[in-house]
């Protein structure tokens, strides 16, 4: 007899951003004149770059002809772009061997998936606010237990609020497994070199392994703020790196990621390189590579040109987080992140839940967000606008929030 993971009916409410999508239709079915402007989800709206694009293109061309197709690629990734990623974190004076990183199809998949690599009883602790992924799939996995009191109680929730900077103090308890985002989705903040390594160096005391999402590393702008958590010492033994082309290149609906998990990655009962081998295992198993066309993509995104190109897109999308940043403050919000990453995190008043936020800023603004609660507990009372939209209507949705609404 078949039976379902019951895991499953352990998960909270749906997942997010189909849920803001639900509401959003239901709103402008009964406001068909009404003009929505979507600063939700954090997707890309600016076109793929002219290297992208001609990389892409070489290799459909190749695709198209007998003596040049290729099928199957390695699970793992062509050398050619695991070789691009590798002298990509040279100019952060990292040192990453091919065989370390692993292309994937984005940063999503690889955050959730990486669980399967750990001991079904590890404890897992996460940001809250916490980008939903990491909760969800450890709930699906049996990893976070059973739901009570408004939280999971096999997860260790690491609280970011606005009188620790949005970057949680070490955990009380013993934890094995550590996800940490920065720049952080939701709340923006960027983790710097000495708040990194306090958690490097309990991981490495505690044979933990610290799962670091640095999916909006390219939005940093202060160059003093570290990119890779192999900036910092140790690391290397404690920590894996997941990282994607969605934001930094436009890439979210193209999917290409990659994660590093280093040979020097240990745990209680593994010895060096063994994660390395079991997360390839793993890869070959139940993935067959990413897609070549995307691949070549990413190629070209490495490529001195392409570096160039994205850098525009960033900029673009920054000038928009400068905007709403700005706008916001004006209109008289306690506002985080968006200086080195593409969210603006605002507070609301007092007793403003965040779904009442999201209601009221579709109604009178018809601007969609996102309403913090819906990254957990630690999120309600905020609120967070993406700057991944259009510039002019970006300034508009502003307007319309300074006109429009009451702090
Ligand atoms: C977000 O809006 O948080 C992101 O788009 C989610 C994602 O990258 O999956």
């Amino acid at each position: 007899m078949a039976k379902i993971n019951t895991n499953y009916r352990k998960l909270q409410a749906g997942y997010l951003f189909p849920e803001i999508a639900r509401r959003t239709a239901k709103f402008q079915a009964e406001n068909p004149e009404a003009d929505i402007i979507r600063l939700g989800i954090g997707d890309t709206t600016l076109p793929l770059t002219e290297s992208v694009t001609s990389g892409m293109k070489a290799f459909i061309d190749k695709l198209s002809d007998k003596n040049t197709y290729s099928g199957y690629g390695a699970e793992q990734g062509s050398q050619e772009l695991r070789e691009a990623l590798a002298n990509h974190y040279q100019k952060y004076g990292v040192d990453i061997e091919t065989s370390e990183i692993f292309v994937s199809d984005g940063a999503k998949t690889d955050s959730s998936n990486i669980q399967s690599i750990f001991a079904d009883d590890s404890v897992i602790a996460v940001q809250d606010p916490v980008y939903p992924v990491y909760v969800d799939s450890a709930v699906i996995g049996g990893l976070a237990g059973d739901y009570a009191d408004d939280s999971y109680d096999r997860l260790v929730y690491m609280e970011c609020n606005e009188d620790n900077g949005f970057f949680p103090e070490l955990p009380k308890e013993k934890v094995d497994i550590i996800y940490l985002c920065s720049p952080n989705n939701p709340t923006g903040a960027v983790a710097t070199r000495e708040q990194l390594k306090t958690f490097v160096d309990y991981a490495a005391a505690n044979k933990a392994v610290i799962i670091f999402d640095a999916a909006y590393a390219a939005f940093i702008k202060d160059s003093s703020l570290p990119r890779s958590i192999y900036e910092i010492e140790g690391a290397k033994t404690c920590a894996i790196e997941i990282n994607s082309f969605s934001k930094w290149a436009g890439f979210t609906g193209v999917r290409l990621g990659w994660t590093i998990v280093p040979k020097a990655l240990i745990t209680e009962n593994s010895e060096a390189g063994e994660l390395n081998q079991v997360w390839n295992r793993r890869q070959s198993t139940m993935f067959n590579g990413a897609s070549n066309i995307a691949q070549a993509g990413g190629v070209a995104v490495l490529s001195g040109q392409g570096q160039a190109e994205s850098q525009e897109l960033i900029d673009y999308y920054m000038n928009n987080a400068a905007v709403i940043k700005q706008g916001l403050v004006e209109a008289g919000y306690r506002v985080y992140g968006g200086d080195n990453a593409p969210y603006v995190w605002l507070r609301l008043p007092d007793g403003k839940t965040s779904w009442d936020f999201f209601d009221e800023l579709l109604q009178k603004a018809n601007i969609v967000g996102t309403p913090g609660s819906g990254f957990g507990n630690g999120g309600e009372g905020y609120f967070r606008l993406s700057a991944f939209g259009d510039a002019e209507r970006t300034k508009e949705a502003i307007e319309r929030i300074k006109n429009r609404l009451k702090v």
